[in-house]
């Protein structure tokens, strides 16, 4: 039966993080994928995160129900779209708990193709996140790439131009915050600008909210975009919420799939359907991540504490930026790099050639995506002057 299988190449990010890991040699910097890292280069368990699992130390192994955690969906909801806004007090908000953001999107996408129709077309950004064109394909979808930004920063132009020219109920994947992977945000009067043309030639606004709070320390300014769509313009909206990087929480798999409507009757009738898919596909979800994050929200020391955790995160990363940048300055390296410190969020595409990123790696044992993606989190006071250094032996060779 298998002889029709053809072999699929590994996912490059994470055959990148094996390659690292099997590395031997001591000097090795990872900037492949993104996950946060502290100042000694190690895996960060937020401390909110420390004493949220000691009080939910003693829960239970029972299943959750089929949505999901009911104190994780409200307090996540509260948190995303406003506790004082007025999809959520007005009801309109339905949400599953989902595999974190790429079990949100599929979730999302499984939905929207149900209620916008067979021949919707999605469109992502050009660059966009490595697994967004996958995702909505394997749900059947025609995927189409927005040209989104250039090493000058958001290209406004050629965005506007596909808003005007895309059928109305056409699918747009927008990133919240922190664009993955050029990290060019648009501004609030941007988000504006599209925003009104959403609304007039009715397209559908998807968020890919995987790194609120964790770009500017602020979670309330990272929602800007997903708050003046679903408020300021009333818009249905789909919100796709990751709490991997905000938390820490990698590999517990914990997100949501929002979604906001018109009435509360929709409202209920959105969360019914959601809860079918879910238990067609993976009956309910896992209980452990839930409970960190329900456990962090609703108390307000641990609240506070994540706040910090936040800014301590945002800040390091700022400060990487910066201290790349200047390395880089200082070496005189041929480049425009000024842009790494003026991009927000994990990632900067450095604009290598992949034959520069390849003999970073093989030379200097630094890690990066073929793209010349760095993951900033990855640097720290012991390797930034090393990785600057050869940078620039790269870029003169
Ligand atoms: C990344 O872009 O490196 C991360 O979001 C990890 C992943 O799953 O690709």
């Amino acid at each position: 039966f298998f002889e029709v299988v053809s072999y699929t190449p590994p996912d490059a990010i994470f055959e990148l993080t094996k390659t690292y890991n099997a590395d031997p040699v001591a000097r090795k910097v990872n900037l492949g994928q993104g996950t946060y890292k502290d100042e000694n280069g190690n895996p960060w368990i937020l401390p909110a995160v420390r004493s949220a699992k000691e009080k939910i130390k003693d829960s239970n192994h029972e299943y959750l129900p089929i949505l999901g955690l009911p104190s994780f969906r409200t307090l996540a909801a509260d948190l995303v779209f406003g506790k004082h806004s007025a999809a959520i007090r007005e009801g309109r908000v339905a949400s599953c708990q989902a595999l974190s953001g790429t079990g949100a999107l599929h979730i999302a996408g499984t939905m929207l193709k149900q209620v916008l129709g067979r021949d919707t077309t999605v469109y992502i950004t050009k660059p966009s996140w490595s697994n967004h064109r996958q995702v909505f394909e394997s749900i059947g979808f025609a995927v189409q790439e927005i040209n989104y930004s250039s090493s000058a920063g958001v290209d406004m132009q050629s965005l506007i131009q596909t808003l005007n020219e895309a059928a109305p109920k056409s699918i747009f994947v927008f990133h919240a915050s922190a664009h993955n992977p050029s990290g060019w945000d648009c501004s609030p009067a941007q988000w504006k600008q599209i925003g009104a043309i959403v609304k007039e030639r009715q397209l559908f606004p998807l968020f890919d909210a995987a790194y609120l709070g964790l770009t500017s320390g602020d979670y309330d300014r990272d929602a800007f975009a997903i708050r003046y769509f679903a408020d300021e313009l009333g818009l249905e909206i789909a919100v796709c919420l990751s709490f991997a990087k905000s938390m820490g929480l990698y590999g517990e798999r914990v997100g949501m799939c929002a979604f906001s409507s018109n009435t509360p009757t929709i409202t209920a009738a959105v969360e019914s359907s959601l809860a079918r898919m879910i238990r067609a596909e993976i009956s309910n979800p896992p209980a452990f991540g839930a409970r960190i994050v329900a456990a962090v929200l609703e108390d307000e020391e641990l609240y506070a504490q994540w706040r910090k955790d936040l800014v301590t995160m945002s800040s390091r990363i700022a400060e990487m930026r910066w201290q790349l940048y200047q390395g880089l300055a200082e070496l005189r390296t041929p480049g425009d790099w000024k842009r790494i410190t003026e991009q927000k969020g994990m990632f900067c595409i450095l604009g290598l050639t992949p034959d520069q990123v390849h003999y970073l790696q093989k030379e200097y044992h630094i890690y990066m995506a073929e793209s010349s993606r760095v993951s900033i989190a990855g640097l720290n006071g012991s390797n930034v002057r090393y990785v600057a250094e050869c940078i620039n032996q790269t870029v003169k060779r």
